[in-house]
């Protein structure tokens, strides 16, 4: 089973679609074992985004991601990395595909309310530098028989 980090962006969170995005994943049948609103530090904001410091949009990336709070979640499931990944859409909204998140409801690439992790690598380092291990619950889910 792999992990990932999932985050509902800060303007997913003033459009109120924190519920409908769980929700997607949820009933795909990934395994949620954490979840918090927070806002990120500077400091957490600039290690989640390391990969892209020398980018031109470096700064303003960091301004918006700490502009508000996010929903910061981590869930669980084969292959959960690639899967999440297609649900989520292109990075672009004008090219993510219809039927994924960014396709049905982002706009600009700046504003496209969702992040999710691209490795198994960067979703480790993601999620501990937005939760303690002790915030990670694991339990059994009962669909998981119907499911692999
Ligand atoms: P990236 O990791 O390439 O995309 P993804 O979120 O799909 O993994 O980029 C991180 C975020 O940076 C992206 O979601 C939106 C923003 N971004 C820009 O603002 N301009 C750009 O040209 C790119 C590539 C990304
Ligand atoms: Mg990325």
């Amino acid at each position: 089973m792999e992990k990932t980090f999932l985050m509902v962006k800060p303007d997913g969170v003033q459009r109120g679609l924190i519920g409908e995005i769980v929700t997607r994943f949820e009933k795909k049948g990934l395994k949620l074992l954490a979840g918090k609103i927070m806002v990120v530090s500077e400091e957490q904001a600039k290690t989640h985004y390391i990969e892209h410091e020398s980018k031109p949009f470096f700064e303003s990336l960091i301004s918006y991601i700490t502009s508000g709070p996010v929903f910061a979640m981590v869930w669980e499931g084969k292959d959960a990395i690639t899967l999440t990944r297609s649900m989520i859409g292109a990075t672009k909204p004008t090219e993510a595909a219809p039927g994924t998140i960014r396709g049905d409801y982002a706009v600009e690439m700046s504003r496209n309310l969702i992040h999710g992790s691209d490795s198994a690598e960067s979703a480790e380092r993601e999620i501990a530098n937005m939760f303690d291990p002790n915030e990670l619950i694991q339990y059994e889910q009962v669909i998981a028989k119907c499911l692999y």
